[in-house]
């Protein structure tokens, strides 16, 4: 008899989180054109990309500050990747974006993979005046980027002595000595050499 009602609740358990899975994509609704419809309108828009995109930003200079170049290098990349979001789903401003972009990113990256702090510190503040000249003539004067005291990621910003190359367009890390990378708490994956 107990063990009846305990399969009756494993089971009516089983059955809520079916209907739980169900339930999480009834929300799109009508044909395959409306649903295209509604997911179309949930794309993010410049608001929630800049979030993102000033997290970015904000990363990229720690990481420079402590010297992890290659951490600043990724935090550009991811920058220009959400930039594109921007592009796509709001082309009205695409072209000042792209603008943006090769004035004031495409020179940051020379000071990256220069590794010169004081040449990325000029041209990051450069940036800033962009990103701020950007909002004040599209009607947002009161949006103005200013550096936070400290980064927005858990990630380390201590340097990596790390190498990471590209094999078959995987990234694949070679770390001597490991425990010299821990901070970035990467290793190279699993099987691959
Ligand atoms: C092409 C013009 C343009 C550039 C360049 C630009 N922004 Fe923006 N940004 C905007 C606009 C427009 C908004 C207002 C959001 C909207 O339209 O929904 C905005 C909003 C923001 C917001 C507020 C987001 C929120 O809702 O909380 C932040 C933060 C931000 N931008 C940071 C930056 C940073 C940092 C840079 C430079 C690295 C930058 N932006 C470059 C146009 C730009």
């Amino acid at each position: 008899m107990f063990a009846v009602r305990k399969t009756v609740i494993a089971a009516s358990c089983l059955m809520m989180l079916a209907g739980g899975a169900y339930a999480a994509s009834d929300w799109l609704k009508g044909s395959a054109d409306e649903k295209m419809k509604t997911l179309a309108e949930i794309q993010p828009g410049l608001g929630t990309v800049m979030i993102e995109y000033s997290g970015r930003y904000t990363n990229m200079y720690y990481a420079a500050k402590g010297g992890n170049w290659g951490l600043a290098d990724y935090m550009l990349k991811e920058a220009r990747e959400i930039q594109e979001v921007g592009e796509t789903t709001r082309p009205g401003r695409a072209a000042s974006l792209k603008a943006f972009e090769q004035a004031y990113l495409d020179p940051l990256e020379k000071t990256i993979k220069a590794k010169d702090f004081k040449a990325f510190r000029t041209a990051f503040n450069r940036g800033i005046e962009g990103c701020n000249g950007c909002h004040a003539s599209n009607g947002f004067p009161f949006i103005k980027y200013q550096l936070p005291k400290a980064p927005f990621t858990p990630l380390s910003v201590k340097p990596c002595r790390c190498r990471i190359e590209r094999r078959g367009g995987s990234p694949h890390v070679i770390v001597r000595p490991v425990l010299a990378c821990a901070d970035m708490r990467m290793r190279a994956p699993a099987g691959d050499g």
